[in-house]
């Protein structure tokens, strides 16, 4: 690993929104090409999500930060037509270069620039973790479900990284990994939207590792390791690297250096119809 080698995200709220949302579409944006391929963790769980709706085709779906849209040949098993949006202009048109979508958006998930009641199931994975206000996300995504529509969303949520998080609190007392919300709040934000019927399921993933480097790796193909408003702290030096492996490899099993992720599973159905 070499000294300039990016380690795990870290989500200091910046003061700034903008800032911070382009940030993330950046960060997504350089990873466009190589994300599908690193994205292990991401396809278990939209497979998951995507297990939770009723898998007769229906209607037109919106996915909400569809990344690069490896799953999109999927979503014929659950409607007739889906739109998908992202932040990020490279991670969309590596999406659209499919033409399997009837339109391919770049958007912020706060503000869809879609009119209100126009889709029937709105579908979005692992983008949630990313937004600063899931409360206005949440909100927003109703806004433009029909009555009687039905949402399927995942996030990350604290405990997720617990192990590389461990690993780093042996070395330093600084922040290096991700503030992942807790499921309590990510409730607590969907309770502020009214008219929805909404369901929780908390799933643990984990993956493994030859060493904290194919980690490190990892989230860097996936665009999760940059954004921030602060970057690595210190993560220079191959002393330094040394330390957080040996500090990690405590946790190693014949499987190899686990990294686990809590996953929150999110269902809700719009009253109305
Ligand atoms: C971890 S990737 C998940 C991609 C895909 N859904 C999957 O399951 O593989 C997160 C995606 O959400 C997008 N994203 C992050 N924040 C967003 C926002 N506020 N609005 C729209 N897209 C956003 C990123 O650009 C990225 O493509």
């Amino acid at each position: 690993m070499s000294e300039a080698s990016p380690l795990p995200l870290l989500l200091q709220l910046p003061a700034c929104r903008e800032q911070f949302v382009e940030q993330v579409a950046r960060s997504f944006g350089n990873a466009c090409h190589s994300y599908t391929s690193a994205a292990r963790l991401q396809q278990q769980v939209a497979l998951d999500a995507l297990a939770l709706l009723p898998a007769t085709p229906q209607g037109h779906l919106l996915d909400v930060g569809c990344g690069p849209g490896w799953v999109h040949p999927r979503f014929s098993g659950y409607c007739h037509t889906f739109s998908a949006v992202d932040l990020s202009a490279g991670m969309l048109a590596k999406a659209a270069s499919q033409q399997l979508a009837t339109d391919y958006i770049q958007a912020d998930a706060e503000s869809l620039p879609l009119p209100s009641q126009s889709v029937d199931t709105v579908f979005s994975s692992l983008m949630l973790q990313w937004c600063q206000r899931p409360a206005a996300v949440l909100a927003e995504i109703t806004r433009v479900l029909t009555p009687g529509g039905q949402l399927v969303l995942t996030t990350l949520v604290d405990g997720s990284l617990a192990e590389l998080k461990r690993a780093f609190a042996a070395l330093d007392n600084k922040q290096h990994v991700n503030h992942f919300l807790a499921v309590s709040d990510v409730i607590a934000a969907a309770s502020t939207v009214s008219g929805v019927r909404w369901q929780f399921t908390e799933r643990s993933y984990s993956l493994f590792y030859a060493d904290v480097q194919s980690l490190a790796r990892e989230l860097k193909a996936l665009g999760a390791n940059k954004v921030a408003g602060r970057q690595s702290q210190g993560l220079t030096g191959k002393g330094y690297w040394q330390k957080l492996a040996a500090a990690y490899d405590a946790k190693r099993s014949a499987a190899g250096l686990p990294a686990t992720y809590q996953v929150l599973l999110i269902t809700g159905v719009k009253d109305g119809r």
